[in-house]
């Protein structure tokens, strides 16, 4: 947010506003490639609009929305990125996720009323999210090059035997990691078809193909097997009701044997840096609102698990990912 408002004594809504429209401007301009194009240096507002090939008059316009908001920087005959817009936004990087957040709240929140009247989702994420697959690509990047962070972590943390279960493991960066890091482990990852096409590319990447196995289907419908030591749920509960994780960490409690886990990996419902802390509301009402979920405590996690035969939990906040936490639980033996 470059914009920052001197306190003052107007409407409460009235910097909202303000910086909902420049996040909204600076999406138009990231969709329009206007930061990528003044990556290579300044340019003159008509040479902008020949860049992007857009409208000269509104590409004037909203370079200089972008410059009040402090995306962009009045350059000699023209515009030029800032410091922060060169590092975060010019490139194919951080760029990405607010690609898909912009999406998320111009495109997906209009009927966030009805979910809320109702009680309801008024969409469907994933069904929403298939139809745009460009949209899918950024979301499974986004969580993969997260997973690429928590990874190490995640191999310190997460007991594994010999077999392993990893329920909307999408794009397999975790079943990867953790066979990568242990030799005798297999893995099934079982997700829905576009989630794992992108998994198929990377565990081929990794040479993976005869460790991992990619199983198409509905975690909720499909015959999860027996046996596994450890089942991963990672950034699924909060996509759910609580009635649904209680009927799907039944079914986990069954495929896992005993002694097994189950390891979740949750966003934590509060955290002490207000910035996370505010993020968490958005993505919990973003959550209700697309699947009928939202980031739940961690004591009502926890009951779920006692409730399903995981009566033995522990949670690990995670060093790489501060605001979000490892919860394992253990079958009874
Ligand atoms: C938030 S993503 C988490 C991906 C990965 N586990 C991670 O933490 O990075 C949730 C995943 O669950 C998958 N998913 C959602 N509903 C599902 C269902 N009913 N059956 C199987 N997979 C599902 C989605 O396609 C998506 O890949």
């Amino acid at each position: 947010m470059p914009l920052t408002l001197p306190p003052g004594e107007g409407p409460p809504s009235f910097p909202d506003l303000l910086t909902t429209a420049g996040y909204r401007a600076m999406a138009a301009a990231l969709r329009l490639g206007a930061f990528a194009a003044l990556a290579g240096g300044p340019l003159s507002g008509p040479d902008l609009a020949a860049a992007l090939g857009t409208d000269p008059r509104g590409t004037g316009l909203l370079a200089d929305a972008l410059v009040a908001f402090g995306y962009l920087e009045h350059a000699e005959d023209g515009y030029a990125n800032t410091a922060m817009t060169t590092k975060w936004l010019s490139g194919n990087g951080y760029s990405q996720v607010d690609r898909f957040w912009s999406t998320v709240l111009f495109e997906s929140w209009d009927g966030l009323e009805e979910s809320v009247r109702t009680g309801r989702p008024a969409l469907d994420f994933y069904r929403w999210l298939a139809e745009r697959p460009e949209t899918l690509a950024r979301f499974q990047g986004m969580l993969s090059g997260m997973a690429d962070t928590i990874v190490p972590e995640a191999v310190e943390v997460v007991p594994v035997g010999g077999r392993l279960l990893d329920l909307g493991g999408g794009h397999g960066k975790y079943a990867i990691g953790l066979c990568a890091a242990h030799p005798g482990l297999r893995a099934t990852v079982v997700d829905l078809p576009d989630a794992l096409a992108v998994g198929g590319r990377a565990v081929a990447d990794a040479g993976l193909t005869d460790r991992i196995t990619l199983r198409e289907g509905d975690y909720d419908e499909i015959d999860l097997g027996a046996g596994y030591d450890t089942a991963l749920l990672f950034n699924v509960v909060h996509g759910r009701t609580a009635e649904a994780n209680r009927a799907l960490l039944a079914r986990v409690a069954a495929a896992v044997r005993p002694g097994g886990a189950v390891v979740l990996l949750e966003q934590d419902e509060h955290s002490t840096d207000p910035a996370s802390d505010v993020f968490a509301r958005v993505f919990s009402l973003n959550l209700f609102h697309g699947q009928g979920g939202q980031v739940y405590a961690a004591e009502e996690v926890r009951t779920w698990l006692a409730g399903a035969g995981f009566p033995d939990t522990t949670t690990h906040p995670l060093r790489s990912a501060p605001g979000q936490s490892l919860i394992i639980g253990r079958k009874s033996p």
